[in-house]
């Protein structure tokens, strides 16, 4: 039996896990369960699952996720509050089923060190990294030729370029497939999620930036490809649920029958791919631009990306105008190579310090 720790469990992935280990009471036991505000579900969950211990709040997650009695820690917390519990349970050399993207993007290749350090698996939660690491059972590391990474198609990105300029955080919400916050359905739109996957990809799979590439997939169907050096491509295909991608990290190494989720019937199904719209989406680029530049420049993408959506929310800024205040961000930035922790902190809350002065400006001109 695989005892869990699951930090974020009142979140959308969360939640996911749970359903997923109330279909598999023999499988898993959780130990370990979080929220940061959602008490009420919390208790709920306790009830439940009747864990050996809780957090509240930020402060508690590194004591959770050092539990010595767990095997895996999935962390679904929300951007930078996942970094310290990784590492925390990296070091501890437990097996992570990581869905906090922002991990990776800011620290990847200190997290990435550490885990092979302490032996501690990392196996991603994101579909597309999920797609990619099933699709990596298939070859050896120096077989490999590009990681393709599919990106869809919503209502934003069929609009034409001079369009983009009045896009609302209403348009953003009317997503067609996934369900997801407002902050990842911002960055979604504005394809810095997908700039933030090409981060996370480059770290998770120690691949150069050279050898990733994005193709859209708009039928939902494919979550990614690898491209081997003999011309095979591997992907996985499926339903676009994300019970899928967490039951995969759950039960890792080991697959198991679906009791929560539902599979595809390719029969009648077409899949197609196009070209990316780098010239359409700046913030396609800007994931390539910071690990070319390396050192702390993802985390500054990070910090300034926070800052930006957070004023296109609040209505003060446009939603074109957002990878132009990342982009001038970047550009003002003296990269750290081999960075430390601290440094790292530091550049993700100089850059949101520097964006927020930057949309100031642009505001009073
Ligand atoms: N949803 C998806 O489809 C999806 C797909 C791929 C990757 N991800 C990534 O997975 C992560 C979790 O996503 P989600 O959609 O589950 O988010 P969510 O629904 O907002 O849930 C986040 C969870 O973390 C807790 N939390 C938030 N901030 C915290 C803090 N500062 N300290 C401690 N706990 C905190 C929340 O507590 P409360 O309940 O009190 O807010 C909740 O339990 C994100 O990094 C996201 O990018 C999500």
């Amino acid at each position: 039996m695989k005892h869990i720790v699951v930090l974020g469990s009142t979140g959308k992935i969360g939640k996911a896990v749970l359903e997923i280990v109330r279909a598999y009471k023999n499988e898993f036991k959780i130990i370990g369960l979080s929220t940061n505000k959602n008490k009420d579900l919390l208790r709920e969950q306790i009830q439940e699952f009747k864990p050996l211990a809780v957090g509240v709040g930020e402060k508690d997650l590194v004591t959770l996720a050092s539990m010595q009695q767990a095997d895996m820690v999935v962390v679904a917390v929300v951007g930078m509050s996942g970094l310290a519990p990784t590492l925390a349970a990296i070091r501890k050399g437990k097996d992570i089923a990581l869905a906090t993207k922002e991990v990776l993007v800011v620290a990847g290749d200190l997290v990435m060190k550490e885990a092979r350090k302490h032996n501690a698996n990392i196996v991603p939660i994101d579909s597309e990294h999920s797609a990619l690491f099933q699709s990596l059972q298939s070859g050896r590391k120096n077989e490999i030729k590009r990681l393709i990474l599919t990106m869809g198609k919503g209502p934003i990105a069929k609009m034409k370029k001079k369009e983009l300029r009045n896009v609302t955080i209403k348009d953003i919400r009317n997503r067609p497939v996934w369900d997801m916050g407002s902050k990842i359905m911002i960055d979604s739109a504005t394809c810095l999620n997908k700039s933030f996957e090409v981060i996370e990809a480059r770290w998770l799979f120690e691949v150069s930036p050279e050898q990733i590439s994005i193709v859209v997939h708009p039928e939902y169907i494919c979550h990614s490809l690898v491209e081997y050096k003999d011309g095979s491509i591997i992907t996985e295909l499926g339903t676009p649920d994300m019970k899928r991608y967490i039951q995969y990290a759950l039960f890792y190494p080991k697959r198991k029958e679906m009791r929560v989720t539902k599979g595809i019937d390719l029969v009648g199904k077409k899949l197609s791919f196009e070209k990316a719209p780098f010239e359409k989406f700046p913030g396609l680029h800007l994931g390539f631009d910071a690990i070319k530049k390396g050192g702390t420049m993802p985390a500054v993408l990070h910090g300034a990306d926070e800052a930006a959506v957070k004023s296109f929310y609040d209505e003060e800024i446009a939603f074109v105008d957002i990878p132009q205040v990342i982009k001038n961000t970047m550009d003002s930035h003296e990269v750290t190579q081999n960075p430390t922790l601290k440094n790292i902190l530091e550049a993700e809350i100089w850059a949101q310090t520097y964006a927020r002065s930057f949309i100031s400006q642009m505001k009073n001109e």
